[in-house]
Formats: C-alpha cells, sequence, structure tokens
C-alpha cells in the first residue's frame, strides 16, 4: 500500500481553509505536527490492515520528514528513505556558500568535455550586469533581458533575482529526461543552457554576455517559446503553493544560504545574513524565527543514535551541500549518486538514467528488504 499523506498547509490540507494562512492560524505549521499527524494516520491504518513493516520516503523537505519520522517514531516506521534532504543546512553545519558553489561546478562542468567552461562566462556576465544596472542604463537591460515594463533602480536586484532563481532551479532538476516538475525543462537543461551560452558568447557584440544571461530565463521560464516579454513577478513555478513553505523558512527551517566572493561561486557577493533574515521574517509572520531549533530537536548530523535510513544526495543538486553524504553507522547509509540532480532516484526509471541512480534503487529496495525482515522476526 503507498500513503500519499498530505502535510497540512499545503495542497487542499488547510485547517482553516483560505484563512490558513493569517499570522494567527499558521502557528500550527510545524514540522513536530506534521510528523504527528502521519504518526496518528498511520496508527489507524495500521489498525485496518494490521501491524505491517511500514517505510517513510521522501524528497527534499519529505526527505527531512522521512528521515526524522523514522527518528521521532522508530515504532511507527520500520526505516527511512530520505532523497535530497539537505538535514544539516542549517546555522553553524553547512557553509552558506556552499550552496553557491555546487550550482557554479554544476554549470562549470556540464560542457567540460568541449572545453567550456560555463561558469566563467556566467561570472563574466554578472559583473558586465552589473556595470550595466551602475551606469543605470536601464533600456539596455531592458531589451537584453525582454522585460515587459520600463526598468528603474530598484529593479536591479528584481531582475537579477529573476536570472539567479532560473540558474539556482536549473541546477537542482538537471535530470536525465525532459522534466516538468516546477517548469517544463529539457533533458539535461544545465548542459542544454550552456550550449546556447557557447554559441552566444562567440558573437562580436559587446552586450553578447547579457544575451547569454537572458538565454538562461528562455530556457527556464519561456520553453513554450509563448512568452513575449518578462514579467518579474512571475513566480518559480505556477502551482508550488509555497506560502507555506515561505512560513517555515522563517521559523524552523532558517536554511543559510548567500554568496560570498570565492573564486569557486559565479554568482555575485550577497551573503548571508541571519539578523536581516529574522527581520525580514517578522515584517511577514509576526513571528521571530528559531534558527537552531530543528538542529536541537533532530540532531543535526548527530544521530548515531538512529537506525535504519537511507540518504541519497545528487552531486549536482545545490542542496547536497546540506545532505548527509557520508553514511554514519551500519544502518544510516549515505549514498551521492554521480550526475544526479534533486531526488532524482524518486523519479521514474528512464532508460537516460546514469548507472549511478540504477544502483541507489537497487540500494533501496534491498535495505527495505531488510527492514521489512527484522521487523517480522
Ligand atoms: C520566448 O521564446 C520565443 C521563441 O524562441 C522568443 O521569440 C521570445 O522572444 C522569447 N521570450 C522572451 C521573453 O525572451
Ligand atoms: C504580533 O504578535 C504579538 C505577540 O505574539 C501580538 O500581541 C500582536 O497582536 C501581533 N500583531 C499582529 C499584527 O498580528
Amino acid at each position: 500500500l503507498i500513503v500519499f499523506a498530505e502535510h497540512r498547509y499545503y495542497g487542499q490540507t488547510l485547517p482553516f481553509g483560505k484563512d490558513s494562512f493569517t499570522p494567527k492560524n499558521i502557528r500550527y505549521l510545524t514540522s513536530q505536527q506534521a510528523l504527528a499527524d502521519y504518526a496518528l494516520l498511520l496508527t489507524d491504518l495500521r489498525k485496518q490492515y494490521g501491524n505491517v513493516a511500514t517505510i517513510s520516503f521522501g524528497g527534499s523537505y519529505g526527505g527531512m520528514l522521512a528521515a526524522w519520522f523514522r527518528i521521532k517514531y522508530p515504532h511507527i516506521t520500520q526505516g527511512a528513505i530520505a532523497s535530497s534532504a539537505p538535514v544539516i543546512q542549517f546555522e553553524g553545519l553547512t557553509p552558506p556558500n556552499r550552496f553557491m558553489q555546487i550550482i557554479t561546478k554544476t554549470f562549470n562542468e556540464s560542457l567540460a568535455q568541449e572545453q567550456f567552461y560555463c561558469a566563467n562566462y556566467i561570472k563574466q556576465a554578472f559583473e558586465l550586469y552589473e556595470k550595466t544596472s551602475q551606469q543605470m542604463d536601464w533600456k539596455t537591460l531592458q531589451n537584453r533581458f525582454h522585460v515587459c515594463k520600463p526598468l528603474s533602480g530598484y529593479d536591479y536586484l528584481k531582475l537579477r533575482y529573476f536570472i539567479e532563481t532560473a540558474i539556482m532551479y536549473m541546477a537542482m532538476i538537471d535530470y536525465p529526461t525532459p522534466a516538468d516538475f516546477l517548469q517544463p525543462l529539457p533533458a539535461w537543461p544545465v548542459t542544454f543552457t550552456c550550449k546556447k551560452i557557447k554559441e552566444i558568447v562567440t558573437k562580436s557584440d559587446q552586450y553578447a554576455l547579457l544575451d547569454a544571461l537572458h538565454a538562461i530565463d528562455n530556457v527556464y521560464y519561456n520553453s513554450s517559446g509563448k512568452l513575449k516579454c518578462f514579467d518579474l513577478n512571475q513566480g518559480i513555478s505556477p502551482d508550488l503553493g509555497d506560502q507555506g513553505w515561505d512560513y517555515q523558512a522563517c521559523t524552523e527551517m532558517i536554511m543559510p544560504i548567500g554568496s560570498e566572493k570565492t573564486p569557486d561561486n559565479m554568482f555575485l557577493p550577497n551573503p548571508w545574513n541571519l539578523q536581516a533574515f529574522i527581520v525580514q521574517c517578522q515584517k511577514t509572520w509576526n513571528i521571530t524565527g528559531r534558527p537552531n531549533w530543528a538542529v536541537t530537536y533532530y540532531g543535526g548530523k548527530d544521530i548515531k543514535a538512529a537506525s535504519n535510513i537511507v540518504f541519497t544526495n545528487g552531486n549536482l543538486d545545490p542542496w547536497s551541500g546540506g545532505g548527509i553524504v557520508q553514511s554514519i553507522s551500519d544502518s544510516v547509509i549515505a549514498l551521492v549518486i554521480e550526475n544526479g540532480a534533486h531526488h532524482l532516484d524518486l523519479r521514474s526509471a528512464s532508460k537516460e538514467d546514469p548507472e549511478s541512480v540504477i544502483k541507489a534503487r537497487q540500494l533501496h529496495v534491498e535495505q527495505i528488504k531488510k527492514w521489512v525482515d527484522q521487523y517480522k522476526k
């Protein structure tokens, strides 16, 4: 039996209907409450189906929940498959710049076999972007980036964020097959984009590098080819329903991510600032976040006392920096999936799958069998 239990405050599971996201009503949105929901649901299902072994699965935040569920409720779940679960993307455990370094690497290596180092060009392109906005040449930026409305000073960060978002998500969902996870994208979207960039940057045009950045936007936001111009308020995905996540990221899931000027980071500097982040969240949700709580409550990487968890991470995925990539014990196992993006192992099998992800799925099956046998004994 596969049970897909929707997390409270997501999708249709709105405890206060359309008023669920007011500062007063949203207080019941925590990972602890979500895990308790699962515990009650499974206890009830086990009354119907008997005390069968139960395995928790999840990718991304769902992977964190899967692992934490096993840690907190070992009598209710016999093991967990936690894919791309950034359980140590927290204050003091993972450097904030790590995320950017991984994206840079993913882009830089995507066409390395053609001796084309894509991240170098993106880095230069961002520098040109910054210079052009410092010169307040909004006309050039609006034209080169096909933005619908005329730009002015305040849009400098907005457009930059629009481009950065496309880059980050593209690295996250750099899958071997066309996918429609956040936005419809071609197979290996990073390589696809870097090929376009390679063509563009050979042109003798002083703004060719800006066109290279536009090419990224075009692949990510305009795969249909139907958009005449970009509205910078367009979200990362039309139906992600990320209001709940925004609140969680402000309260117990404060994940330090920021860009620092290092040779292996192609992004413009934008260092992580915990205090500024907390103040911004106070303004939005009237609540003061607790940056250390998740680690205090779940253990961060100090989870030697846990058992029966598989942590997988794709090396292309920026979230792998905040994941468990080394085994912790004989039964808390880590596996890095070469050429894998965000929770690729939980996506459908395809003939384009790299060998590494096939192996990961075999490991899952092996471990699940072991856990079920243990439970039966
Ligand atoms: C979207 O793609 C089409 C086809 O490639 C192109 O003509 C159009 O300019 C693109 N839109 C934007 C906003 O770049
Ligand atoms: C913000 O929270 C405080 C304390 O929790 C409460 O007294 C106040 O009414 C809240 N403000 C708003 C605007 O909800």
